[in-house]
Parts: C-alpha cells; sequence; structure tokens
C-alpha cells in the first residue's frame, strides 16, 4: 500500500487496500494518465496508444512526431497551451492575454503523513507510524512564464481514498491571471461510464441524477458565490452497470463551499474526462510573482462493491478526517429550535415555557433562532447589527441565556454574520462593505445584501461583532445562516474583481477557524436557507449542517436519501415539526416525523408547550429512543435498503461496525387499495448469523433478511413508520 516510483519507466502508482491509480511521467515531461481502479499488479502503461490524428496537433517539445498529441492522449491534469482542445482544468493568461502555459515534470517527492493547504480546509489524518498516509507532490516548471506547478496527492489506503490539489507559484516577473483553476481531472481511457450528480431547489435538496457520459460535454456547477441548492459539489463516477452493491464506482468531492463546476465528457476516441474544481465565471485571478495560488482539494473514492460500499467508505472519511475535534466521534446535543414554533415572534415567555417543556421532554439545548436582535420583526432588516432586542425579549440576551440555562438546557443562538440589511446600523455606516456594482442599486434577495468578506476590515467587524455577541453568555451552539447567493462580486476594496469570490470563501474560512481557536467548544450548525452550503467545506468548521428549510418527513426522505450518498447521517440536522406541515400542508404521524428527523442530528422545532398531550408523550420517547440510539446512528455503516422513487416506501439502516447490531427505520410513503405485502431486504448484516427482533422476540436468518426481505406491516393508514432493532446472536 502506498505510493511508489518506478524510476525505470517513470511510473508513479498509488496504492489503497482495493484501488490502484497510475500515471507516468513521459519523454517529453508530460503526465500521462494510465489507470485509476481496482488492484492491479503490473504497468498499464502499454494502454496508451500513438496514432497520428487528423485536426490533433502535437506540442513543440514532440518535434514532428504527428503520433503524439496531447489532444488524444490521456492527461494527468489538462492545461491550456499544449494541444488540448478537451476542457482544461488550468488556464493561464498573461498579463497582455497571451493565453496558454506549457509545464513539464522537474521533480518529485513522496512524504509520511498528509500535506496541508493553507486557508483551506482539507481532509486531515494523525499521521501516526503505520497509518500508511502518504503524501505526492510533483513539480512541473514553466520556464516560460517562469510558473512552478505542484500537484498534490494524498492517500488514505484503508479507506481507498486519495485526494488531490494543486498550487501554482509565480516565480517570474510577471503577473499573470488564472482563468480556470479546477483542483483534479480524471482521464479514463477505456470503459463507459455514468455519473450520478445532486440536483434540486430551496426546499428540495439533492435529488439523484444519474446520466450516461456521452460524447455531450456535461457540466454542473454552481455560479452563485455558495455551492448552492440547485448542485451539490459532490458526485460518482459509476461504470456502466453499477448498481447497489456491485460494480466499479469512484466518489468525487470539492472540500470548498463557494462557486463550484464538475465537467464530464467522452472525447472523440472514447476517453472519458471528469473534472471538478473551482467555477471559472467570474474567477480571473492574479498572481504576482513570489505569491502562489492553492486550488481547494478535491477527494476521491473507489469502491468496487458499488455505491453502498461507497458510501460505508466515504461516510468514515467525513467523520474521521473532516469532521473535528471536540465533534470528531461525540454526541451532539438533541435541540430545540425557535423558528417553525414562533418563527420571529418571539418573547422572554415563549422562550422560557418553550425551555421548561423542553427540559419535560428530555432535550438538551434550546436554539434561539432569527428575531432577537435589532428592530428584526420580519425579515426585511437588522441583519449587521448583532444587538440583542431587549424590548422585545423583555430582558438582556445574557439574562436570557442565564434563564434557559436554569431550566436546565443548554443555550444556542442564530445569527447571519455574512449579510446585512440595508436597513441596519452597519450598512448606513458602511454602505461599501457590501457586494453590489458601484453605480447602480444591487440585486436584492430576502431584502438583505451580502458582506464583502474578502476585505480585512469587514472580516475584522463581522469576527469582533460575534465574539461580543458570544461573550454576552454562555453561548454553546451557533446557527451559521446564509440566506442568498451572491450575484455581483464587486469589492470596492479589492485591486482585483476576479478574485472576490474566492478571497470571499477564504475569509469565510478564516473567520469560521478563528471562531474555532476563541470558542474550541462551540458547536456551529451550518445552515444556508437549508441546505444551500451542505458540503465537505462547511463540514470541516460546522460538524452539522440544516438539511433543508423543507421539514415535511415526507419530502424529507428523499432529501435526506439523496444527501446520503454524499454525507453522513450525523452531519444531517433534522427536526420534528407540526403537522399539518408549513410547507407542504401534509399531514403525518409524530412516530413518522419521529423516525424521520432521527436520520441525523435529532432535534425539535414546533411551540412544544402547546403540543397535544399524546404529542408530547410521544416526543419524550423520541427523545429517550435517540438517546438510545445515537451512537449507533452516528457511527455505523450506514445503509439506503431501497430506492424510494422505486416503491410504496423508504428504509434505511444502520450497522454497528462489529455487526452486533442493526436498527432498521422504514416509512410508507404511499398505500394503495389491496396493497401488496412489501418486503425491505437488509444490508451489512455478518453473512450465516442469525438475528432477533427485539420488539417481537424472532429470530431471522441474516442471509435471508438480506435477500429475501422482511415483510413489512400492511396497515390502512397514511406514512406509517417503523423501528426495528435486530440483534445478533451469539455463535453457539
Ligand atoms: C433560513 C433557515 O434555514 C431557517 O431554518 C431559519 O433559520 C431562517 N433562515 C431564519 O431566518
Amino acid at each position: 500500500m502506498g505510493i511508489y516510483f518506478d524510476e525505470d519507466k517513470k511510473i508513479f502508482t498509488i496504492e489503497t487496500n482495493h484501488s490502484t491509480y497510475q500515471f507516468l511521467v513521459d519523454e517529453y515531461g508530460n503526465l500521462l494518465h494510465l489507470y485509476y481502479g481496482s488492484n492491479i499488479q503490473g504497468s498499464a502503461e502499454y494502454l496508451l496508444q500513438y496514432r497520428d490524428r487528423g485536426f490533433s496537433g502535437n506540442p513543440s517539445s514532440a518535434g514532428n512526431e504527428r503520433t503524439y498529441s496531447m489532444d488524444v492522449l490521456p492527461v494527468e491534469l489538462s492545461i491550456w497551451g499544449n494541444g488540448d482542445y478537451r476542457s482544461p482544468a488550468f488556464v493561464v493568461e498573461t498579463e497582455d492575454g497571451a493565453r496558454g502555459a506549457v509545464f513539464a515534470y522537474a521533480s518529485h517527492e513522496i512524504r509520511q503523513g498528509k500535506y496541508r493547504l493553507a486557508g483551506l480546509p482539507a481532509v486531515y489524518t494523525d499521521d501516526a507510524e503505520g497509518s500508511g498516509v502518504q503524501s505526492l507532490e510533483i513539480l512541473l516548471n514553466d520556464p516560460v512564464l517562469g510558473l512552478e506547478m505542484r500537484l498534490l496527492y494524498g492517500v488514505l489506503p484503508e479507506l481507498d481514498v486519495i485526494t488531490r490539489a494543486v498550487t501554482l507559484t509565480n516565480t517570474g516577473k510577471h503577473k499573470v491571471y488564472l482563468e480556470k483553476a479546477l483542483s483534479a481531472s480524471l482521464d479514463f481511457i477505456t470503459g463507459d461510464y455514468d455519473w450520478i450528480t445532486f440536483h434540486g431547489r430551496h426546499m428540495m435538496e439533492r435529488n439523484v441524477h444519474r446520466t450516461h457520459i456521452d460524447k455531450i460535454g456535461q457540466m454542473i456547477g454552481s455560479r452563485r458565490g455558495a455551492s448552492s441548492h440547485q448542485y451539490n459539489p459532490f458526485l460518482i463516477v459509476a461504470e456502466e452497470g453499477t448498481g447497489e452493491s456491485t460494480g466499479s464506482c469512484y466518489a468525487m468531492g470539492l472540500v470548498y463551499s463557494g462557486g463550484f463546476q464538475a465537467e464530464a465528457e467522452q472525447d472523440q476516441f472514447g476517453t472519458t474526462r471528469v473534472q471538478m474544481g473551482i467555477q471559472e465565471a467570474g474567477f480571473h485571478y492574479p498572481v504576482a510573482p513570489g505569491e502562489t495560488f492553492t486550488t481547494p482539494e478535491v477527494v476521491l473514492a473507489y469502491s468496487g462493491e458499488g455505491t453502498d460500499g461507497l458510501t460505508v467508505k466515504w461516510h468514515d472519511l467525513i467523520r474521521n478526517h473532516m469532521i473535528r475535534d471536540p465533534y470528531k466521534g461525540q454526541p451532539k446535543p438533541v435541540v430545540v429550535n425557535s423558528w417553525e414554533g414562533a418563527y420571529m415572534d418571539i418573547n422572554r415567555e415563549y422562550i422560557l415555557q418553550l425551555a421548561e417543556a423542553g427540559r419535560e421532554l428530555g432535550i438538551d439545548m434550546l436554539v434561539v433562532d432569527d428575531g432577537w436582535f435589532g428592530k428584526r420583526n420580519d425579515d426585511n432588516s437588522s441583519l449587521g447589527d448583532w444587538v440583542a432586542n431587549e424590548s422585545k425579549l423583555s430582558c438582556s440576551l445574557s439574562r436570557l441565556i442565564e434563564d434557559v440555562n436554569a431550566e436546565g438546557l443548554r443555550f444556542g443562538l442564530w445569527l447571519e454574520p455574512e449579510m446585512v440589511s440595508e436597513d441596519s446600523d452597519l450598512y448606513r455606516a458602511h454602505p461599501d462593505w457590501a457586494l453590489k456594482l458601484p453605480g447602480r442599486s444591487p440585486v436584492r434577495s430576502r431584502n438583505q445584501l451580502v458582506l464583502d468578506l474578502a476585505n480585512d476590515q469587514v472580516k475584522k467587524y463581522v469576527l469582533e461583532s460575534i465574539c461580543r455577541v458570544l461573550d454576552a453568555g454562555n453561548i454553546e451552539f451557533v446557527k451559521w445562516d446564509f440566506n442568498r447567493s451572491i450575484y455581483e462580486a464587486y469589492s470596492a476594496g479589492a485591486d482585483h474583481q476576479g478574485s472576490v469570490l474566492h478571497d470571499y470563501v477564504l475569509g469565510l474560512y478564516e473567520i469560521l477557524e478563528q471562531l474555532r481557536s476563541k470558542y474550541p467548544k462551540l458547536l456551529i450548525e451550518g445552515c444556508s436557507g437549508g441546505g444551500g452550503r451542505f458540503d465537505l467545506g462547511m463540514l470541516y468548521y460546522t460538524p452539522q449542517i440544516w438539511t433543508s428549510d423543507n421539514t415535511d418527513p415526507m419530502d424529507r426522505l428523499w432529501i435526506q436519501y439523496g444527501t446520503s450518498f454524499g454525507y453522513p447521517p450525523a452531519a444531517m440536522a433534522a427536526h420534528v415539526t407540526k403537522s399539518p406541515n408549513e410547507h407542504t400542508g401534509r399531514r403525518t404521524p409524530v412516530e413518522t416525523r419521529g423516525i424521520t428527523a432521527m436520520y441525523g442530528a435529532f432535534g425539535f422545532e414546533l411551540d412544544l408547550a402547546r403540543m397535544p398531550e399524546n404529542e408530547k408523550e410521544a416526543a419524550r420517547k423520541q427523545v429517550m429512543d435517540y438517546k438510545r440510539f445515537e451512537q449507533l446512528i452516528r457511527e455505523g455503516d450506514y445503509y439506503r435498503l431501497n430506492d424510494p422513487d422505486r416503491e410504496n416506501f423508504c428504509g434505511w439502516g444502520f450497522v454497528s461496525k462489529d455487526k452486533r447490531q442493526a436498527l432498521v427505520h422504514v416509512v410508507i410513503t404511499q398505500i394503495r387499495g389491496n396493497e401488496p405485502v412489501n418486503y425491505l431486504k437488509l444490508k451489512g448484516l455478518k453473512q450465516d448469523a442469525f438475528y432477533t427482533d427485539e420488539n417481537t422476540g424472532i429470530t431471522y436468518d441474516a442471509n435471508l433478511l438480506m435477500s429475501a426481505g422482511l415483510p413489512l406491516p400492511l396497515e390502512h393508514r397514511e406514512y406509517r413508520a417503523y423501528r426495528f432493532h435486530f440483534v445478533m446472536e451469539e455463535a453457539q
């Protein structure tokens, strides 16, 4: 396992437990990709075929060698300038508009442990002896422009994970501009592939979409300055025929919270290229002499056992190498959030009643959502003025925190630090601190503007204003919201507008990192109108994210199902809300709302004090059940048990790492007259073992549960939910 370099053949091989990744340095100093897939022993060099192809130019280094064209060969990272007409990963332009750079291999280094990226979140490892984690750094030079490019690779062999990033250092005399700077590309010489992407909208995020990668360039992404509700920076490349439990597939996730793009195309001779990185629209990034630009990281994972196998590894990666202490491997509090119960109509009495009712149900934390500050009675004002509205609350924030704590609940608070309302003291004092075009009135969204986090002064203000709020008392949780997309990325303080969108994201990360070091125990829940910024970058700072503003349990089943391909359930905040649901009007039983919210980081979001007694009783039981199963949900192997689009139910399960227990949840999504019996096939159980259903005492053969399934009850009621807790029988 690890990274090897064959000096004779100039071949790099990165080997994980179940995958091999291989590329070589050729006689012209170009890096040609050879292979990525299940483990191989030898070298895949013979796959490279050289032919004279019309209209595919030859790089000058190859002289008149017409069979050598970068337009045809599989490359490790495509850089515009050497004759590859396919979509490039990197485009460099000089100040006078000369577009193109030509890099050649100079040297490389293989190191123990994982590289780090300055100012950017990335997969981290403990690099202990024996962990097998290694890094490869390849240096490429363009002597004409005086540029050094470093291709970085990290390998976590046990998880079949390879990470990639690129840095570009200007060692020349003139500034250059990056027009495009993707983090990784993958050229597959052979094979036919689909890609699975996740599209959506506000309130209906991460719907699964599978398409064939054809001779049509396909692209997904976000031009919104945030990863977005509309597409997610996570995708799966699946070899044709790959399903849930068989076939080769590759996860590709960008550790970045700003605009991104992912591209897929099959070229004229059948090579499939998939690449991912920062969104190129609006990106025109200067790199002056002496400066270095670093791309965000792309994480790759391989599974030869279909998407289920990929999910198990991917979730382990995020839980252990992306989510950081103190929340790594630790339970999160069960919260009650004030939003859907009262919206902005909150006051001291309401909050204290919520706290009292929360305590009676066993809830750990109360989160005061929007409406507590400035003169915020609707969403038209006050963002930026982070001072408690004492007349509305009838007390100071400090007092409110103390009183909630006295009820026995921990205290959390909603903030939207990246935004400003035009009707705010902050905007009146610093109108140029908002991103907007000079001389024009801005595009508004939720009647608010975005603060310019590319500007140091603004970053300082934002950090200080949050610290002032946090220092008001014992605030242990922040819900960090972001309720619009960025449109006019013009910074009054910037020298170059083409760097603003990326510098904004770096500014956000800087603030979050500083907060983390000042308040190491603070739990931050990410949010962007629900799941508009649900990405690996945010998870590095915010170990859980509000999955969607849509709290209807039926819609949530689909949203959570889609989200689970790229993110572990424990990272998805999910709450029990009232019925009929605010957003869809759908009526659902309280048990179903509970089971659906127990998908991930569990909580409530309704007026607990006025809940009907029978629902209160159910909620009390849900809190107890959740606390009992929390570790299994957080740390177990997660399985999607069916595709909810194909059947009248949606099932999912958590199997402990030692396979001794499995928790299975299922919700009936539709009921028809004379409904056939639905059978739910289990996954991940120990082969040849026996499991007993804790409720009925019936013992089942694990092989049968996984191959034939479990009959689901037939009840003539809508949206019923069921829990099964299976415990493995000890071998005789
Ligand atoms: C959008 C969030 O997703 C909601 O949960 C709530 O916090 C509102 N913002 C508050 O304005």
